[in-house]
């Protein structure tokens, strides 16, 4: 049987010397049907490792789930991994941070405000636990020692940057072995100040996280750790974005020097990302360090595969640095065909008011979203006002929309620092709430979405409350109480909140990029696939549309448009266009 270990100064790949060329590609941003074709792309591109977080809170959306189904069969993944002839690394957190939803942590979780985050807390750690043993159920029989790709295991995820809790690092340390994982466990942290030595155990190997000064960086973890193989375990080649910032890219020759360094200095590394994928649905992340800033759809990430898996100038630039150091596979991969363009108009519309939502009536102070067993997406607040005025909240997470008697009057926002909203004098008060992302890095992990009380009218309390989340998991409540649009040219649009409805005929599977110019804030969903967000305040102007998604003969379009569109057609582009990267 094969074996991986560490060694004084090498990794040790049945016992033989062995450099790590990995890259990070998230199973749970690529359509499955993807996934061996983004894995082959890696090898060609002269990798001889893939690496993947583990999203707890995808895996269970409620208490004691771990649903393993279609794009979330972890074993399939790794499997294709093992097909390929690469290895595997995985990273199961419990948390990821990957500017993912509440950096993979389940809101249900910190429903329980006795509950702790990352921490040695027994109800944390209970619950952590139990994930922790349906992973290892899927990575322990693909471990290399029984014949599988899996060749490294991380523990936490940049935990020096959060807290210095060892009991918690050794609990899963502890666990993880209980449980059968017999390759080198390993942790990963920026090497800056204390961080590695916080965020480690003397026992565990210790890696770095950076983008550039390779020299530098490798020479700060040498310091701590005097002996075994270095490596950077997340070598940033590029970056997110934000809603509203310019897309952020990195210089291809100047990343692939950061590579060549690493791989001179004789170090392993995983390319964070090989290939970033989507943010799909609702679950982009977000970051808070006094501003709120969620993450867009697309995780791009300026890696050297795109969006939809297509080789960039990064990519050829990092084979040629390493094809310098190793052998590289003389197979190329082919860049974007032509994908089908064409402009196709909604039809039909319901608007998302009239649609009716089950509620929770709440006698007393307003309560967050959790409340509805609901984690993610829309919520509707409903409440009857003695009369007008200033109605504030303690803090809006993230973005509220107010409508008296179905008008709207107003929209406060978590991202501008919002709390209060005059209100007309009138009758029923609906509130149209979006939780545009959990915080994913620092202290704001775990905490609750929604309108946060109390809720005060001129300095009064409001209470009695109706809170219900809005179904987007399945379409057809709306779907069957749209109605055909006023006549109208395309410029009539389209009013929102509303959902949207449009078919159009294809000849099969095939990429696509979806331009939504004219419309403003919105989700955009293909034959019921919840694409992710779109907003016109960009960076980017596109969706990506997995050819999968696509199926000969009539397609469904569908879009929730939050406030008002100016057309009602969308269109498919010649390619992706993710905005300016000029700040
Ligand atoms: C850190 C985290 C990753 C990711 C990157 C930024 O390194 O460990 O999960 O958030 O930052 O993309």
């Amino acid at each position: 049987m094969d074996t991986f270990a560490i060694g004084d100064q090498d990794f040790l790949l049945n016992n033989e010397p062995f450099r790590i060329l990995s890259g990070a590609i998230h199973y749970f941003r690529v359509h499955p049907d993807l996934w061996a074709d983004r894995i082959h792309k890696a090898r060609l591109m002269g990798l001889n490792t893939i690496e993947t977080y583990v999203p707890w809170n995808e895996h269970s959306p409620v208490p004691g789930a771990f649903v393993t189904d279609d794009g979330l069969d972890l074993g399939r993944f790794l499997d294709l991994v093992a097909e390929s002839g690469m290895h595997a690394i995985v990273r199961p957190g419990p948390y990821i941070c990957a500017e993912w939803d509440n950096g993979g942590l389940p809101a249900w979780l910190f429903t329980d405000p006795t509950v702790g985050v990352r921490s040695s807390e027994t109800g944390y750690l209970a619950a952590g636990s139990s994930y922790m043993e349906s992973v290892l159920d899927v990575v322990v029989p693909r471990q290399i020692s029984r014949g599988g790709p899996v060749i490294m295991f991380q523990i936490e995820n940049e935990y020096g940057a959060y807290g210095n809790d060892k009991a918690y690092l050794q609990h899963l340390v502890d666990l993880s072995k209980r449980l059968g994982v017999d390759v080198p466990l390993f942790t990963c942290d920026q090497p800056f100040g204390a961080m590695i030595e916080d965020g480690s155990l003397p026992d565990l190997h210790k890696t770095g996280t950076f983008g550039s000064r390779a020299d530098e960086r490798l020479a700060f973890l040498r310091e701590r750790q005097p002996t075994g193989p270095l490596m950077c375990a997340e070598f940033w080649n590029g970056w997110f974005d934000n809603w509203g910032t310019h897309h952020h890219t990195t210089d291809a020759a100047a990343s692939a020097a950061e590579l060549d360094a690493l791989l001179t200095a004789g170090a392993s590394v995983n390319i964070y990302m090989f290939h970033g994928g989507t943010n799909f649905g609702f679950t982009n992340g977000a970051n808070d360090k006094g501003i709120y800033e969620p993450t867009i759809t697309s995780y791009d990430y300026d890696a050297p595969l795109s969006e939809d898996g297509h080789p960039t100038a990064k990519y050829f630039a990092f084979r040629d640095v390493i094809a310098k150091h190793f052998p590289v596979p003389a197979e190329v991969p082919p860049g974007r065909m032509p994908v089908p363009t064409s402009s196709l108009a909604v039809s039909h519309s319901v608007s998302l008011l009239d649609v009716p939502v089950a509620t929770h009536l709440v006698s007393g102070s307003v309560p967050p979203v959790e409340l509805t067993g609901h984690y993610r997406g829309f919520y509707l607040y409903e409440a009857s006002l003695p009369g007008g005025g200033v109605l504030s909240f303690s803090e809006v997470r993230d973005r509220a929309q107010f409508f008296l008697d179905g008008v709207p009057v107003g929209v406060l926002s978590r991202e501008l620092g919002e709390r209060s909203v005059v209100i007309p004098a009138g009758g029923r008060l609906q509130v149209l709430l979006e939780d545009q992302g959990r915080v994913n890095y620092g202290q704001r992990i775990g905490e609750a979405k929604g309108l946060i009380g109390p809720a005060l009218l001129n300095g009064v309390e409001v209470v009695d409350w109706e809170v219900g989340a809005v179904d987007l998991d399945s379409l057809e409540a709306f779907r069957s109480a749209a109605v055909p649009l006023p006549p109208g040219d395309a410029a009539a649009g389209v009013a929102g909140p509303s959902v949207s409805f449009a078919t159009f005929e294809a000849d099969g599977p095939g990429d696509r990029f979806l331009r939504l110019d004219g419309w403003t804030k919105g989700v955009v969903f293909m034959n019921g696939f919840n694409l992710g967000r779109h907003w016109s305040r960009g960076p980017q102007r596109t969706l990506y549309v997995p050819g999968p998604l696509i199926r000969e003969g009539t397609n469904e379009f569908a879009i929730l448009e939050l406030h008002g569109s100016a057309t009602r057609e969308v269109r498919f582009a010649v390619g992706p266009d993710l905005g300016s990267d000029e700040k």
